[in-house]
């Protein structure tokens, strides 16, 4: 072989062998094959050699260029399969290590219990209305048929927040704010919370939940109040259980009746039973008929409207449903209890 060939050849296959990256090989391309490349310059200077050198030389350089240009295909694929071998590598996944477990929050008893309840009257037509957790005497008491001097407003021990202002001691304002905005027919449920100058106890806690309805039109009477009552009982608790509606008093209602259903600890028979005391019975609402100057207060003339009104404790409605027996579970956030209502 020609010695110039030669020596292009020895030297382009040692500096292929030394490319690492696809710069490296671009390089060596333009070194050997460019313009002024080492093969091409020698490709070009056949002509000035005599015919019979010309032939031979011309063969090898070809011969030549076929070489490098394989070896140089060669060298890349060889190179690219190493790069995705390393990065294959890199990112191998270890299925067998052991995963991070993400903590899930769950919904809070009595919220559960809560959207539940919400479920079951909303399916019974009732909407959802809210109302200020810092109310005005007037709402909280006065247009509830409760004056200044009523004994009623000492059996809820109120906090003030401010002259003629307290902390709601129940939702039963927001049926006067939802009847002062419009007119009949209502028919909605209150959800929310409501505060009372109570130590905590076993079932005494100073915030709690509330739910209180209102249905209010033409011809409502106690019959429509001891249906839609005796509906929730039966889909929160079970069909079966018997309820009963025993005489109470409310100022804001007349007549007036608290709700109780058969104990579900031990199925309305009572003895030794210490849920219900002996009774067979739980107590879980509170209910009536809505007094006429309920209605006078709102401007509503109590001879053409009626309607019944109802207040529940969602926290008592949950401490029967999960059978806890102390409210402050419900508020002291120890995950130990909650994770067991995931
Ligand atoms: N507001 C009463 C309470 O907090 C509950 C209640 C009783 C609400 C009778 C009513 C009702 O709407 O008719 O103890």
């Amino acid at each position: 072989m020609d010695a110039d060939l030669l020596r292009i050849r020895d030297d382009a296959l040692l500096a292929l062998e030394s490319c690492q990256d696809e710069a490296n090989l671009e390089a060596f391309r333009v070194r050997v094959f460019g313009k002024k490349g080492e093969l091409t310059s020698v490709l070009r200077s056949l002509g000035s050699l005599p015919p019979e050198q010309r032939r031979v030389v011309g063969e090898q350089a070809n011969q030549l260029k076929e070489l490098l240009e394989s070896q140089l295909t060669a060298r890349r694929a060889r190179l690219q399969d190493e790069q995705r071998a390393q990065s294959v590598a890199a990112e191998r996944i270890d299925i067998t290590e052991p995963g991070v477990r993400r903590l899930r929050g769950s919904q809070h008893p009595l919220l559960q219990t809560l959207d539940e309840t919400i479920a079951i009257f909303t399916a019974m037509g009732f909407e959802v209305a809210r109302g200020p957790d810092i109310e005005d005497d007037y709402h909280n008491f006065a247009a509830l048929n409760i004056p200044a001097d009523h004994p009623a407003r000492e059996m809820q021990d109120t906090f003030f927040v401010g002259p003629e202002m307290v902390l709601r001691t129940h939702t039963s304002p927001v049926q006067i704010r939802v009847m002062e905005s419009r007119q009949p027919p209502i028919q909605i449920i209150v959800p929310g919370m409501v505060y009372r100058n109570d130590a905590p106890d076993q079932t005494h806690s100073p915030v709690f939940c509330q739910l209180e309805g209102l249905m209010v039109g033409k011809d409502i009477c106690f019959a429509h109040l001891k249906g839609v009552l005796t509906a929730f009982i039966h889909s929160m608790f079970g069909p079966d259980l018997p309820v009963r509606f025993r005489p109470s008093y409310f100022p804001f209602t007349e007549p007036s009746a608290e709700v109780d259903m058969g104990c579900p600890v031990c199925g309305g028979n009572g003895a030794g039973c210490t849920r219900c005391k002996g009774t067979g019975w739980v107590e879980i609402l509170g209910s009536g008929m809505v007094h006429p100057n309920v209605f006078r207060a709102v401007g509503y003339d109590p001879e053409v409207y009626s309607g019944f009104a109802f207040g529940m404790g969602i926290d008592r409605i949950a401490l029967r449903r999960y059978e806890v027996d102390d409210i402050r579970l419900f508020y002291e956030n120890d995950l130990r209890f909650l994770r067991q209502f995931s």
